[in-house]
């Protein structure tokens, strides 16, 4: 059968500060979305949090991009602000930029990871969430994933993954779209890629039968907002085994914590720990950045889990390095390259501290 899974997320309150969401919000996102499915719109869905981000995970045949089905999620995402405004959590509806819904929910503030797929035999999918930090840090573990050997032995000695996979790149600051095919143009692939902030991996297919395997949520709420309103906060879904990585090698990325954007206040770099649900919780200097993974067997559309799959001893090294690089980070405390460089922070005083001192800067001779 023909599905669509789609992801929608957004931040629409925190509890406390940015550090958690709320039993109430997560409940009301609940009580929306069996509406939605005793109507027979959705098939199934699943709703869980990472952080301070309610994400909604639904199972549909109504194709990617569908105006019903973003409607709905923008929907559910403004009875959830009423609950937090209600709750007075912070920054109740801090994802939602504008007042209307127009169509569909990309350039409003919500992440969207979307992809439509012929149901296979077996379809164990891994849905990957992070929280305090932004959409390009899927980039170096789909690259492991999908192109690297030393991660994915797959692509050594599975032959319907030997041949390769596309991945499309988009350049998020000029909106324009790229698709490198690999192995062979890894090095043309990794210039773009190796440049988060800027180039990001949308989406990944198989190279022969052109089957869809991952796709992210690209959304930069700064680009769209125009200042800085909290982190983006992506999105990730994988489908696993078979032609796909297994569901080890999708995860075995995460196994050595690699330093992405965001942290306190957008503004700094810090270390990317896999962590289970219960435990995206982001406290020390709002962080360190959090990743979670579930997954799930689709069966008919039914989502079958989740499972909570850094839930698990195997991940407690890179938890431990992951708190290890990150008082590393901190001990720079206002420096770079804790700090992000000038001119991507996400908020700055430079302005106003130029201002008053502008007049004290001498030529030097
Ligand atoms: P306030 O300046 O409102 O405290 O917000 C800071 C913050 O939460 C970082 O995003
Ligand atoms: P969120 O993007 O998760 O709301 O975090 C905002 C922030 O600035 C934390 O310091
Ligand atoms: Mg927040
Ligand atoms: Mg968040």
């Amino acid at each position: 059968m023909k599905l669509t899974l789609s992801v929608i997320k957004a931040d629409v309150g925190g509890y406390v500060g940015h550090s958690e969401s709320h039993p109430d919000i997560l409940a009301e996102a609940g009580h929306c979305l069996a509406k939605y499915t005793k109507s027979g719109m959705l098939i199934d869905y699943h709703i869980t949090k990472c952080g301070d981000d309610v994400q909604l995970i639904m199972t549909h045949q109504l194709g990617v991009d569908c105006e019903k089905i973003h409607r709905l999620a923008w929907d559910t995402f403004v009875s959830c602000t009423e609950v937090a405004k209600k709750l007075k959590l912070y920054g109740a509806g801090q994802d939602l930029l504008s007042d209307a819904f127009s169509g569909n929910v990309k350039g409003l503030g919500p992440g969207v990871a979307e992809m439509e797929f012929e149901e296979r035999e077996a379809e164990p999918i891994v849905i990957f969430m992070a929280d305090k930090t932004s959409s390009g840090s899927w980039n170096m573990p789909l690259y492991k994933m999908f192109a690297d050997p030393f991660n994915t032995i797959g692509l050594v000695i599975a032959p319907p993954m030997h041949n390769g996979f596309s991945f499309e790149v988009h350049d998020v600051k000029e909106h324009k779209k790229i698709t490198f095919n690999t192995p062979e143009e890894i090095y043309d692939l990794l210039v773009f890629i190796g440049a988060p902030a800027r180039y990001t991996i949308k989406s990944i297919y198989h190279k022969d039968t052109k089957e869809i395997a991952a796709v992210s949520s690209t959304q930069k709420l700064s680009l769209i907002a125009g200042r800085y309103v909290g982190k983006d906060d992506p999105v990730c879904v994988v489908r696993c085994q078979g032609k796909f990585p297994a569901v080890g090698e999708v995860l075995e990325p995460f196994a050595a914590p690699i330093l992405v954007e965001g942290w306190m206040r957008g503004s700094h770099m810090g270390p990317l720990m896999p962590v289970s649900v219960k435990d995206s919780t982001p406290s020390r200097f709002d962080g360190p950045p959090r990743v979670i993974a579930l997954g799930f067997q689709l069966a008919n559309g039914k989502l079958v889990g989740p499972r909570d799959m850094f839930d698990d001893k195997a991940f407690n090294l890179a938890r431990h390095q992951a708190n290890e690089m990150a008082d590393m980070m901190r001990r720079h405390g206002p420096f770079e390259p804790h700090r992000l460089p000038l001119d991507e922070m996400e908020y700055t005083t430079m302005p106003e501290v130029m201002k008053k001192l502008g007049k004290r800067f001498k030529k030097i001779e």
